[in-house]
């Protein structure tokens, strides 16, 4: 089990007990994280500060990478829709 933390207008915490999509996780924690896209690595809406446990998420993917250059991006900043945790996380949003 592990936990992903949400800060910003509103705070939550989700529960996991598997590898999980930090948009997923917002949707769990009743966060509002803007994802205009649906998901699919296209708006950057979903993009969020990684605040600690970065050593927990997933690599980033193609898709993932070129949109994060697209927004010029800062390096500890991921899209929520392509980001999956496998350990505890704390995300500002
Ligand atoms: S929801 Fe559009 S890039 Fe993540």
């Amino acid at each position: 089990m592990h936990t992903i933390r949400f800060d910003g207008k509103i705070s939550g915490v989700a529960e996991c007990d598997r590898e999980t999509a930090l948009l997923a996780a917002s949707t769990q924690a009743a966060i509002p994280l803007n994802h205009r896209c649906g998901g699919h690595a296209r708006c950057g809406t979903c993009l969020v500060t990684i605040v600690d446990g970065a050593n927990h998420l997933t690599e980033q993917g193609a898709a993932e990478t070129r949109v994060l250059k697209a927004l010029k991006a800062n390096p500890d900043q991921r899209l929520a829709c392509q980001t999956w945790a496998r350990g505890d996380v704390s995300v500002k949003y």
